[in-house]
């Protein structure tokens, strides 16, 4: 197996279609047969953008940045080959001549990379001797390893897979909490549709426990896997990652003992008492799943006793609508539908204010934040418990 074969309901995340050929490293099949590969995202520090001091890259700096312009998330380095071999010269009538620079990943197919994976292993390793096969490949990667989160994960799935890639939403949100540490700080928090498990890791930098959900034992492992291998990366907070089962079409959460994912009864407690704010990324691309979704986020607000923020980031997909005969995103229409609808809402229990949250915050990890991506803030607060404040006030 050396090229990825595209169905017509295959979809790959822009994500990963930007790689340089070098990182594709295939590292085992999923219980599926679909090939798993490893990303590693750098979390820029301080080092990296001396203009800013310790705050990653704003929006415009990033536009000013050598790294600006489809660099993606990944670790990029090796974009666009090396400056070596750029030599103008005169030739014998006095006209300029430049030689191009070779591009390193030099493709006859429109620029696209082709995917080309390396089988590095087929079965299922276990952790430890992954560590050793990829920390041992390069030294400098290991010291530093806790700016770098490693992702397993799939290339192009079909659509009910979509949770076993990385999606910019997931990005952008690990962004935000990166650029606001203190909000989360100490939290108890609930991802929601986490897929790979990239933005609960990151908020478990800061956060106290994350529930990180899905659901489907397939990507659940896949995400539990992901948080094993970054452990590392949480150890110095104290941080939890807990990887469960979550379906927004089931009204109750799974406490049988014998299942995979399952709940304790503590769990449980411990979610409906302490969760103080739910994400969620990229997760309104289907009109019936984002109903669900909203149903989800509706009866976990308003059977909280206290106030809790929801985050969700979304990317606008254009495409071209027969029905409308033009370039719309339905997705995003009726997601925004859903949102006037929660905050329209008068249940005497919750009350839900919806704010777009500006981008402005820095970039910490590299990707194309193009202006279709956008950020939603919910606050959902509980009025019994606003009425115990004022009471008691
Ligand atoms: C586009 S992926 C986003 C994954 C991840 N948050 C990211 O941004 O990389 C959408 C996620 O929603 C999850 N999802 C879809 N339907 C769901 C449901 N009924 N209950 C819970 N999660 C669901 C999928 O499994 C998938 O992980």
């Amino acid at each position: 197996m050396d090229q990825i074969t595209f169905k017509h309901d295959t979809v790959l995340s822009d994500v990963h279609m930007h790689r340089p050929n070098s990182q594709h490293l295939m590292m085992r099949l999923t219980s599926v047969g679909q090939p798993v590969f490893m990303s590693r995202f750098r979390i820029l520090a301080e080092s990296r953008d001396d203009s800013n001091s310790g705050k990653g890259l704003t929006n415009e700096e990033k536009q000013s940045s050598p790294r600006k312009g489809g660099a993606t998330s990944h670790e990029q380095d090796e974009e666009g080959g090396s400056q070596e071999n750029v030599e103008p010269f005169l030739d014998e009538d006095g006209d300029l001549d430049v030689t191009h620079r070779p591009r390193k990943n030099s493709v006859d197919d429109g620029g696209r990379d082709l995917v080309c994976p390396i089988i590095l292993q087929q079965s299922v390793p276990d952790l430890e001797q992954d560590e050793e096969i990829v920390d041992d490949d390069d030294e400098e990667e290991h010291d530093c390893s806790k700016d770098i989160i490693r992702i397993e994960h799939t290339m192009a799935t079909p659509l009910e897979d979509v949770g076993k890639q990385v999606w910019r939403g997931a990005l952008l949100l690990a962004d935000f909490i990166l650029s606001n540490p203190d909000t989360f700080r100490g939290a108890t928090v609930l991802d929601l549709g986490a897929g790979t498990g990239l933005t609960s890791i990151v908020m478990a930098t800061t956060a106290k426990t994350v529930y990180c959900t899905d659901v489907g034992d397939d990507v659940l492992r896949l995400c539990s896997r992901n948080v094993v291998l970054n452990k590392h990366i949480m150890e110095s907070t104290g941080g939890e990652v807990k990887v469960k089962q979550l379906n927004w079409l089931q009204h109750s959460l799974c406490t049988d003992v014998d299942m995979e994912f399952s709940w304790t009864e503590e769990e449980v407690a411990d979610l409906y008492d302490n969760t103080s704010f739910i994400i969620a990324a990229d997760v309104c691309y289907d009109d019936d799943l984002t109903d669900s979704l909203f149903r989800t986020l509706y009866r976990l607000c308003s059977s909280f006793n206290h106030t809790c923020t929801v985050f969700i980031s979304l990317e606008k997909r254009m495409n071209f609508s027969l029905r409308h005969m033009d370039v719309c995103c339905e997705a995003y229409s009726h997601f925004k539908h859903c949102l006037t609808q929660l905050q329209d809402l008068e249940d005497g229990r919750c009350r839900f204010t919806v704010e777009h949250v500006p981008l402005n915050f820095s970039q910490f990890l590299l990707y194309e934040r193009i202006e279709q991506l956008e950020l939603w803030k919910v606050t959902a607060s509980s009025l019994a418990f606003e009425q115990t404040q004022s009471d008691s006030n």
